[in-house]
């Protein structure tokens, strides 16, 4: 039997190219060997303050970018994750066996509501929620970047914790991150994490994004003043992320490509990344395009929806079963 694969991303903005290589790209590997779940975590963007209309738009063009970049909604589950009512309910379930002092320590936690006049609880039980999202079915794997693996240790002990207080019912998933770029950075502060919701639009490359505003970002992206071009993560933090991104977008080995600018600085570099990138995104914008003017997309997230909630209703009162919620009938 083919092993399950859960994995979500927040419809919190356009996703950029580190969302795309951290998480999408694998996804579309991945769905030929496993059964996968793909979700467009809404609730989750919920946490921080959305527009209204906005959150509408990012979800419907979140879902049309799942399938632009190839996900096969015949292959994969593709679904909406507040059309499947037992996140929720899991999320408050899973939000009982969690401890404030675990939630706290989280450093998604910490970032987000760094210098907040007011957070809501629903930064805080994010955690809970994404676990409940991972083990309403039955996953063994979750593709992911970087920075979220500390929130898949709290889903194993939180499903730990479930197992032996109340049923031996979830499956403890593993964590997939990707060996080169787990963690793309922000073209302007490669020390920070490349994110779709930072203020500085030139901090990262949305998938979206036109030719000429690709070309402008890179441009401007952050080096050193040593026009080297050389892998060295600690010393040259922003032409090392250059060098990953070329990487991954062109399938060239890192010393291959240093080898290639040898003595030419960074100019040449830049202009032929902005060129690299503009290929690869080039059909997905095209399908992507195509993709929002149909209703092809309702039809799949119905399907999607419907598919989800079957597993996900029959876990959740499990769970429910387990804890002694609901009555028992005569
Ligand atoms: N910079 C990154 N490099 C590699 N992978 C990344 N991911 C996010 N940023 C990078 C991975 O993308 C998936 C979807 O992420 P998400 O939307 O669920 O939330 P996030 O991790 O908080 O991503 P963002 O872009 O930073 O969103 P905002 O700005 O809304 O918080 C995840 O697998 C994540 O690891």
């Amino acid at each position: 039997m083919k092993k399950t694969i859960f994995s979500g991303i927040q419809p919190s903005g356009t996703i950029t190219i580190g969302n795309y290589i951290g998480a999408l790209k694998q996804f579309v590997e991945l769905q030929n060997e496993y059964n996968c779940y793909f979700c467009i975590v809404d609730q989750h963007a919920i946490t921080v303050p959305q527009d209204r209309l906005m959150l509408r738009n990012n979800i419907r063009s979140l879902a049309a970018l799942y399938v632009a970049v190839g996900i096969d909604p015949n292959k994969a589950t593709l679904f909406v994750q507040s059309e499947v009512p037992a996140h929720a309910q899991a999320a408050w379930m899973l939000q009982c066996v969690s401890y404030i002092g675990e939630l706290e320590r989280m450093t998604q936690f910490k970032d987000k509501s760094e210098g907040k006049d007011a957070v809501s609880a629903g930064l805080l039980t994010y955690p809970p929620l994404m676990a409940g999202d991972i083990l309403l079915y039955n996953t063994d794997l979750v593709p992911v970047g970087e920075d979220q693996k500390q929130h898949l240790e709290l889903t194993r002990d939180l499903a730990d914790r479930f197992n032996k207080k109340y049923n031996d019912i979830f499956t403890i998933p593993e964590v997939r991150i990707p060996k080169v770029g787990a963690r793309i950075m922000s073209l302007q502060d490669p020390t920070k994490k490349m994110s779709k919701s930072d203020p500085n639009q030139k901090a990262f490359i949305s998938i979206l994004d036109e030719p000429k505003q690709i070309e402008k970002k890179i441009k401007s992206a952050v080096t050193d003043s040593d026009g080297i071009v050389k892998f060295d993560k600690e010393n040259k933090p922003g032409v090392s992320n250059l060098l990953t991104i070329y990487s991954i977008f062109s399938g060239e080995e890192i010393p291959q490509i240093e080898k290639k600018y040898e003595g030419k600085g960074y100019g040449d570099f830049k202009g032929d990344l902005a060129t690299v990138i503009i290929n690869e995104l080039k059909p997905i914008q095209d399908k992507y395009n195509e993709l929002m003017e149909s209703t092809e997309l309702d039809d799949i997230l119905d399907h999607g929806a419907e598919k989800a909630n079957l597993v996900a209703g029959k876990m959740a009162k499990k769970m429910e079963n387990a804890m002694g919620l609901g009555r028992k009938r005569k």
